[in-house]
């Protein structure tokens, strides 16, 4: 049978996180955040769409704990792989989040202006708790400083995909971090 469709594989240049560390990272991920929220009967997870997607439905299964769970849209203006740190909120929160605990669930920390944003707008709901949960990490890049408690991975200065992550709105699906070929980007004016 004939393959009709784009190979999202062919434009892979490497993999930088394989499924296995993924998964095996997110299983010490989930047993940080029971121990830290041990004791506490109300847990919300609030996952940033969408690269956020797959990281929650991944951590929210391996959890043993009762939690609830909401979701964001947010959009950070700029085209190609650079945030230009105007952010928008393009859905919000189903309910009130006042008095609750509440753990953000984000694929990636790059500039670090879209959680600043985000963490000062839930912070002015008045939650008992706010704390930060991302899988990715790019320490590098940071150019405004926001706490962070739970952190997947430390990567270098690498725009990568996959795991929720895109490029132009594909490569999501792929099961681990990937950075693409060059060539990829290049019809791009980034
Ligand atoms: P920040 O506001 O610069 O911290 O950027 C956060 C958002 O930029 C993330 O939620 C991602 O949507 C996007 N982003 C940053 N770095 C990457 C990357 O390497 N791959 C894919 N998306 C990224
Ligand atoms: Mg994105």
């Amino acid at each position: 049978m004939s393959q009709e469709f784009h190979d999202l594989y062919q434009d892979i240049d490497h993999i930088l996180i394989a499924e296995e560390q993924v998964q095996q990272r997110i299983a010490d991920m989930v047993a940080e955040i029971e121990a830290t929220y041990a004791g506490e009967e109300d847990l919300l997870l609030i996952c940033v769409l969408k690269g956020g997607y797959i990281f929650l439905s991944d951590l929210s299964r391996a959890l043993k704990r009762p939690h609830h769970l909401d979701f964001m849209g947010i959009s950070s203006y700029g085209s190609g792989t650079k945030t230009s740190g105007a952010v928008q909120i393009i859905m919000d929160l189903k309910q009130p989040i006042t008095g609750r605990n509440v753990l953000i669930i984000e694929d990636i920390i790059d500039s670090g202006h879209t959680l600043r944003y985000l963490r000062q707008n839930l912070l002015a709901r008045q939650p008992a708790s706010l704390k930060i949960c991302t899988l990715l990490n790019k320490p590098s890049r940071r150019e405004v400083d926001v706490p962070v408690d739970f952190i997947g991975f430390d990567i270098p200065d690498e725009f990568v995909v996959g795991y929720g992550l895109d490029f132009d709105e594909l490569y999501r699906n792929l099961p681990f971090i990937a950075v693409l070929k060059p060539e990829v980007f290049a019809h791009l004016n980034l």
